[in-house]
């Protein structure tokens, strides 16, 4: 095998760490997490990150100082157009939320 087709087949590994560094993965920080804000979890990823990053939402959150404003920040995204948060979610994803915030 010539030095070329090394190179190649290390192409999507190199792919792979720029994509990791360019987007965090905040999965494994969850497992540390009690029952419910794990179950919550995924729920949280999937509707924080239909219209921006979760970069955005973990700067915010962790830069936050209490729950309130968290739960007001979660209520303003819920009415946003779009939106497919539902009122009974927004607790959940508080809680999952605020339990970063702690960590
Ligand atoms: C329907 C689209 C939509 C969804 C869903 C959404 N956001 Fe946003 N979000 C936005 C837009 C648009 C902005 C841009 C800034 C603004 O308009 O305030 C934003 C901005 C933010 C910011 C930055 C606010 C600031 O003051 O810097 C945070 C934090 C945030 N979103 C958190 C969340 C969280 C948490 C969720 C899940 C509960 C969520 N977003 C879901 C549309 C959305």
């Amino acid at each position: 095998m010539n030095a070329r087709n090394i190179l190649l087949l290390l192409l999507p590994v190199f792919g792979f760490v720029a994509a990791c560094a360019t987007s965090k993965n905040y999965d494994p920080e969850f497992n540390a997490a009690p029952q419910d804000v794990q179950s919550d979890w995924p729920m949280t990823r999937e509707r924080c990150s239909q219209c921006h990053s979760l970069e955005r939402v973990f700067e915010y959150v962790d830069a936050s100082t209490n729950r309130d404003e968290i739960e007001m920040m979660v209520e303003d995204m819920a009415g946003r157009k779009k939106s497919k948060i539902e009122d009974a979610e927004i607790p959940r994803i508080v809680q999952v939320l605020d339990w970063h915030r702690q960590k």
